[in-house]
């Protein structure tokens, strides 16, 4: 049984030689170690081995066994590193290459200005309600008091949909969505997107974005002071505190008083340059309080409510806020003009 042993024994290692495939080595694991392998029959045969020999053979076996197991161990751990070395070695894998640069994004300027200008009016306490870009005649301009022969209901100045619909020309549509399912008191922003008939330019552009404002309460309550404080503060916390706001007497057909309202020229500081034609003023806003007419359409009694309302032109403020003097530059998006804003984005988040 000893020569039986050592053949096994010199058989095994001779095919376990330094150049062995996993196939050979696999081959005589299953012969020598396998449950129905050499060792496994000469263990069966234990009984034929007299009681005094059987320490000394079962020990033999043993050793055998493991020195087997030692070796399809050591060989298998060097195929698998000279295996991996090879796949290394085919890949060409570069780890001193640059790596890929995955863009972030930011805000663009005109969100970065609405969200500054909202949260200006939300510390103040008014509340933001978005409502319809796509309206009918009577939310845009019926309800606003606008007279049936008004020129902005004519087709060159406003983008018509079929079903008598249409894009709205600004946010006062808001005011009259609001007010017709709520009851003052009521203090509202309305941001949103307007449409009219005009060409992209350096001033005007066929979409663009405003804020309307409102407050209404039981009458007499609001008044013009209120107006003025409000857009006031609102003027000098989005521009700078020192900046001069100016009240013009105007027209709007939905508001009675109106004013336009002026900041003192960014650039010049009032003294008067070519952006503010040496006025020294800047048009910003337009407001006013609100006509009887429109809160009877919106089923308020006027001698029970008044209020005040207003609207801006989100990128216009913001034009003249960052000093861009062309409004295409918000548009275009053109990734030189608004990596300018990078940082700003990233300290508003
Ligand atoms: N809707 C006006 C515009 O688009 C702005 C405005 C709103 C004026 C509310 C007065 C009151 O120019």
């Amino acid at each position: 049984m000893r020569e039986q042993l050592e053949e096994i024994r010199s058989r095994a290692l001779a095919e376990l030689g330094a150049g062995a495939t996993e196939a050979q080595i696999e081959n005589v694991r299953v012969r020598v170690l396998g449950r129905t392998g050499e060792l496994t029959e000469i263990m069966r045969r234990m009984r034929e081995v007299p009681n005094e020999e059987r320490p000394a053979i079962g020990r033999l076996i043993n050793e055998l066994k493991s020195e087997v197991e030692n070796r399809i161990a050591a060989l298998s751990e060097e195929l698998k590193r000279a295996g991996m070395e090879r796949s290394l070695g085919e890949a060409r894998l570069d780890v001193t290459l640059p790596g890929m640069h995955i863009p972030r994004g930011w805000l663009h300027p005109v969100t970065l200005s609405r969200e500054r200008m909202l949260d200006i009016f939300s510390e103040m306490g008014f509340e933001v309600v978005e409502t319809q870009d796509v309206e009918d005649d009577f939310h845009n301009f019926g309800a606003l008091n606008f007279p049936a022969d008004h020129p902005a209901r004519e087709m060159q100045d406003t983008f018509f949909l079929p079903g008598g619909l249409l894009l709205r020309t600004h946010t006062s549509n808001g005011q009259i969505r609001v007010m017709e399912r709520r009851r003052p008191p009521l203090a509202i922003v309305c941001p949103g997107n307007c449409y009219r008939r005009d060409e992209l330019s350096v001033r005007a552009s066929p979409m663009f974005s405003q804020i309307e404002g409102f407050m209404v309460d039981r009458a007499g309550v609001i008044t013009m002071g209120h107006l003025k404080g409000v857009l006031t503060e609102f003027l000098r916390a989005f521009f700078g505190a020192d900046t001069g706001v100016r009240f013009r007497s105007s027209f709007f057909p939905f508001t009675e008083p109106s004013a336009e309202v002026d900041i003192s020229c960014l650039l010049c500081h009032g003294a008067g340059c070519r952006v503010c034609k040496q006025s020294g003023w800047t048009e910003i806003l337009g407001s006013g309080m609100i006509h009887p007419n429109v809160l009877r359409a919106v089923g308020y009694d006027p001698t029970e409510f008044s209020g005040f309302a207003f609207g801006m032109g989100v990128e216009r403020t913001s034009l003249l806020k960052l000093g861009v003097d062309d409004l295409r530059l918000f548009f275009e998006n053109d990734l030189r003009f608004l990596s300018q804003f990078r940082a700003a984005s990233e300290a508003a988040s």
